[in-house]
């Protein structure tokens, strides 16, 4: 017997919109049909009116994040539990997280990572090792690490003086490295020397305001970053994907490159598509701090613009959740302020109410932003980002009728202030079905702290081939084929 049946919805996959039903057994997807085949399950859950899209997949989250600032350390308010519950409550039943190499060497960085998140994270979840170091060691993990499903790697251009920047060395071998034996490298490209320079002439002329902080980061800083990244993958044949493109400029270079057909992907995130630096101008603009700044409505409306011809494949929240008292620490010094927004929750209805009600974005379309592109890109698909026989049986029910004004109340979270509060927004998930059971419900998490049953989720970019010689790293461009959204 079925376990679940989910009937009566209207179901979005990125190869269209159609009324159906979706059979469940032992948390996977068994059959899809159109309404009223299927036969009765122990549970029947009735979807009619609603949307029904495949569990959303966020690859790029920091929960309980730590930032080393000069002052110290500072620690976001939510963990792998909370985090995780917010995600749920937003649609997300797959998240992809960071294993930020600092002390320890990048496999027992990600063994540490995943104690952390085991028996509390409620939805599965992997994570990017972040490689901070140019040693042999460094290098010789990556392939270690691809073999045990974690094939993508992100190295920071920027950060330091916080220990967390890889050098063009380490970036040129590690898209070299994976190119080889199937991987990629994610970047968060900022020229280093060029922000660096101008945050000290900023403090040194005490122009240390939300708004200082986004002019010692201007467009240049992105692009240069972008630039030299490109380059590096063009020359080794690695995949490359652009954490948080930000700007006209870095769009450009990145639709240049996919042109002459370098393999890169980016994403950008829900901020730059829905806010600007004017934010900056605010009272609590400190707030809306991080990295790369908001932007100029210029900027915004490329964004846009590259997400509707496909230049931007994704669309994550890079969410970081530092409450008002972690972001409050620089209200009148930028320096002092911890990196990044919270936004794990408010992805789909953002999504939803300034994509597809303004018509920019197709329903198929935004399924493939939120959820089957990254799960291409990350190698989770067609586990995820699918609706399908053989899928995880990950569902989200949206009610496109419900129009909220967002708050940080809108979600159960330690986290107390959002930066999209304010907003009206609608398509608000009423449902999340992670495993064929469900985990949140009209906005809040089912899953009782510390009884999270989230699985680490291993992944693979190409068929694996680990013996593969390097001379042979060319022949890289079929291989690829499979994770091309
Ligand atoms: O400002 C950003 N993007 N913060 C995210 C967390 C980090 O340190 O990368
Ligand atoms: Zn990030």
């Amino acid at each position: 017997m079925l376990d679940l049946v989910v009937r009566g919805g209207t179901i979005v996959t990125i190869d269209g919109v159609f009324d159906g039903d979706v059979a469940i057994r032992r948390g996977r997807i068994v059959a899809v049909a159109g309404p009223g085949i299927l036969p009765q399950a122990r549970e029947m859950i009735d979807a009619s009116g609603l949307l029904v899209f495949p569990g959303l997949v966020d690859p790029h989250v920091h929960l309980g994040h730590r930032i080393f600032l000069d002052d110290g350390w500072v620690s976001a308010a939510d963990d792998f539990a909370t985090g995780s519950g917010t995600a749920a409550a937003g649609g997300t039943t797959a998240v992809i997280d960071f294993a930020i190499q600092r002390d320890l060497d990048p496999i027992a960085t990600v063994a540490a990572r995943r104690a952390e998140a085991e028996g509390r994270v409620v939805i599965d979840y992997s994570v990017h090792p972040a490689l901070t170091r140019t040693t042999p060691e460094t290098l010789d993990a990556i392939s270690t690490l691809i073999t045990a499903g974690l094939p993508s790697f992100k190295l920071y251009m920027i950060y330091r003086k916080q220990g967390r920047m890889a050098d063009d060395a380490m970036l040129f071998n590690t898209l070299r490295e994976t190119a080889t034996r199937g991987g990629l490298v994610g970047v968060h490209a900022e020229n280093a020397p060029i922000a660096e320079f101008n945050t000290e002439q900023a403090v040194r002329q005490a122009k240390t305001t939300a708004m200082d902080f986004a002019h010692t980061k201007p467009s240049d800083v992105e692009a240069e970053a972008i630039n030299r990244a490109l380059f590096f993958a063009e020359r080794s044949h690695g995949t490359l994907y652009i954490f948080h493109l930000s700007t006209r400029d870095g769009l450009q270079l990145v639709g240049a490159a996919r042109a002459r057909g370098v393999k890169v992907f980016a994403e950008t995130c829900t901020h730059y598509l829905t806010l600007t630096e004017g934010v900056y101008s605010e009272p609590d603009g400190h707030r809306f701090i991080c990295s790369p700044p908001l932007r100029p409505a210029s900027d915004v409306e490329a964004l846009w613009e590259g997400l509707a011809t496909g230049v931007l494949s994704v669309v994550s929240s890079d969410h970081c959740g530092f409450d008002m008292a972690a972001k409050d620490r620089g209200r009148a010094d930028f320096t002092r302020v911890p990196n990044g927004l919270p936004g794990i929750g408010a992805r789909f209805p953002v999504m939803y109410t300034h994509a597809v009600l303004t018509g920019i974005l197709t329903l198929p379309q935004l399924v493939a932003v939120l959820s089957t592109n990254p799960a291409r890109v990350f190698g989770l698909y067609p586990r995820k980002g699918a609706i399908q026989p053989g899928s995880d049986a990950d569902l989200v029910l949206i009610d496109p009728g419900r129009r909220l004004k967002i708050s940080a109340a809108a979600f159960d979270s330690p986290i107390d202030w959002s930066p999209y509060a304010g907003m009206e927004l609608s398509g608000w998930p009423v449902m999340t079905i992670a495993g064929g059971k469900a985990v949140a419900r009209n906005g809040h998490c089912l899953v009782a702290p510390g009884r999270g049953r989230g699985r680490f989720l291993t992944r693979q970019l190409f068929p694996r081939q680990p013996d593969v010689p390097r001379s042979r790293a060319s022949a890289g461009d079929e291989r690829m084929e499979g994770t091309d959204p």
